[in-house]
This record gives C-alpha cells, sequence and structure tokens, in this order.
C-alpha cells in the first residue's frame, strides 16, 4: 500500500540559525518567490514567534511574488496615497532615494523629507486603531555602505527591565499619534487624517503564541491615558532608550534580495542614513495588518508566564 503523506507533517528543508543572542535569526532553505508549503510556513511562523525579526537572503523577489508572501500572515495593509509609496495608494510602500526614473531625488525633495522619519525609532502603523503584525521589506537596490536598518527588541528589554517597576506599568495605555508635535506641518498628512490617527495601545504588549510580555512605544507614542503629559513624555523617553540600548538591537547591513520580516508589536526599527547624494537604495515594503484583540491582551490573564 502506498503512504498517504499529510501535508502539516511534512518535512521542511528550513534552517533557524540565530543572529543575535536575544533575537533575530537567518532562514535558510526555502525560497519564498513561489507558493510555500504548509511546513516551510509553520517552521516561519514559529521563528517569527520566536525571534521577532527574520532575514532571508537571495529572495529575488517582484511586487507582486512579495505580496503573495506576506499574503501568508493574514490581509495586508493598504498605504493610503503617501510620498511613502510615491503617491499610489497599494500594498507596496517604496522606500527610496531615487525618482520614478531611478535618478537621486534632491535632499530636499518633500518625499526624502518625510522619509527621514524612519531614522527614529518606531513600530509600523501604531498610529492605527488596529497596528501591524508585520512588516517585511525587499531589498531591491542596497548602497555599498551605510544603510543599514537597526531593530531593538522590545521583548529582551522588557525581560530585563527592574521588576519591581513593572506592576506600575502593566495598565498603561499609550497615546499614539501619526505626526510628532513638530511634524505637525507635514503636508503629508491633511488635518482629518491628524486626528483620526490619534489612537491607544498597552504599553506592554503579550504576544498571544508565547504569553511573552513587551514594551510596545515607539516614536509615535505621545502621551499616557490618566498621566501628566510630562511625566509621560519622559517614561515613553525612558523606555525608548531602555528597549534601544545595543545589547537589545541589531543593525542589519542589506544586501541585493535580502528579505527582512520584523514583528510590529514588540521590536521598534529604524533606517540609518547613507550617502544619499552618491548611493541608490530602494527597499519595497509590505506591510500585515494585526488583530484587534492583541491590543486588549494587556488587559487579560497572562495565558503563560513571561
Ligand atoms: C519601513 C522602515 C527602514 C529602512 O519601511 O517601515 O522603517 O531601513 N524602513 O528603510
Ligand atoms: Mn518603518
Amino acid at each position: 500500500m502506498s503512504a498517504v503523506l499529510n501535508p502539516q507533517s511534512a518535512a521542511t528543508g528550513i534552517t533557524i540559525k540565530p543572529l543575535h543572542p536575544l533575537f533575530v535569526a537567518e532562514v535558510t532553505g526555502v525560497d519564498l518567490t513561489v507558493p510555500v508549503t504548509r511546513a516551510d510556513f509553520r517552521a516561519i511562523w514559529e521563528a517569527f514567534n520566536q525571534y521577532e525579526v527574520l532575514v532571508v537572503r537571495d529572495q529575488n523577489f517582484e511586487d507582486d511574488t512579495q505580496i503573495a508572501f506576506s499574503r501568508n500572515f493574514g490581509p495586508l495593509e493598504t498605504m493610503e496615497a503617501h510620498p511613502a509609496n510615491n503617491f499610489k495608494p497599494g500594498h507596496i510602500a517604496v522606500m527610496t532615494n531615487l525618482d520614478g526614473q531611478g535618478n537621486l531625488l534632491p535632499l530636499d525633495d518633500p518625499g526624502m523629507q518625510h522619509r527621514l522619519r524612519n531614522e527614529h525609532w518606531h513600530t509600523d502603523s501604531s498610529f492605527k486603531p488596529v497596528a501591524a503584525l508585520c512588516s517585511m521589506l525587499s531589498g531591491r537596490i542596497v548602497p555599498p555602505v551605510g544603510g543599514n536598518t537597526d531593530f531593538a527588541s522590545g521583548r529582551a528589554a522588557y525581560a530585563a527591565f527592574p521588576d519591581a517597576r513593572k506592576p506600575a506599568l502593566e495598565d498603561l495605555i499609550a497615546v499614539h499619534r501619526v505626526a510628532k508635535p513638530e511634524d505637525e506641518d507635514d503636508p503629508a498628512y491633511n488635518e482629518e487624517q491628524k486626528k483620526r490617527l490619534t489612537v491607544t495601545h498597552p504599553l506592554i504588549r503579550i504576544n498571544p503564541v508565547n504569553g511573552r510580555r513587551n514594551f510596545y512605544a515607539g516614536a509615535h507614542a505621545q502621551a499616557i491615558n490618566g498621566m501628566p503629559h510630562e511625566a509621560a513624555r519622559t517614561l515613553i523617553a525612558e523606555i525608548t532608550e531602555f528597549c534601544t540600548q545595543p545589547r537589545f538591537v541589531y543593525s542589519h547591513p542589506w544586501r541585493l534580495h535580502d528579505l527582512v520580516i520584523w514583528d510590529n508589536r514588540s521590536v521598534l526599527h529604524r533606517a540609518t542614513t547613507f550617502d544619499k547624494t552618491q548611493y541608490r537604495r530602494k527597499m519595497h515594503r509590505t506591510t500585515v495588518a494585526g488583530a484587534a484583540q492583541d491590543s486588549f491582551f494587556a488587559n487579560l490573564p497572562q495565558p503563560h508566564a513571561a
């Protein structure tokens, strides 16, 4: 009798290799530009929840194959018309210093100015009522030097934070806004968008798969419900500084066709600078929408020990 294969237990050729003592792993042995098997995606999903950031080299994506792979994680966010997608709404955000013809943009171009904000520690879409699950960035043109993306683990930072202070933080709710006060005149957002994009999220989030807690703040976090403004800004700054200490940071040096997937629920990230007058950089990003209930986990009994 011939054996019947169970697709859920099919072997996977995937290897997961940590790239940092606390988070981040490299995934090898899989081509993500073609449909992945259930077993392969399961291995990726488990590694994503465990390591927060996954690096996959040599993935020669087109936009449609990147979108197809991203959809394995869930429905994608649609970016509104915006400098980050060159005012073409859709599932791809283009982070680049090039114009549509591939020429270097002048440093004072509004889109370039807007993308400078990526150089502040942030987590994607925390200014949306339902924040993102993950983003993935595909390196389509990479500079020979500089232009790394840095990642900071809010989970490793929370684990290392003084336990005595944790109870006072457990139920705090932060207010996130799309723009920082000094960016209020950013033409990328109109008044209606700015008002709509004022939302709240718990300062401590819990990964629903493994119960691990993490800090959740970043550049969009502006205030804390029920806390005087100055005290809240000081606390948010302190937590951001704590999370972004070198021991919790991995800096990704880009190679052509790298794909980096990060968990927006628990890591902060930022672009680092490079010589934008000389080198070209073009990254295509997809972002997977989060689940509303994720944001309420801080208010529910803890499913597992953190
Ligand atoms: C992003 C982002 C950083 C970078 O795409 O969300 O923050 O290094 N990018 O381009
Ligand atoms: Mn970002």
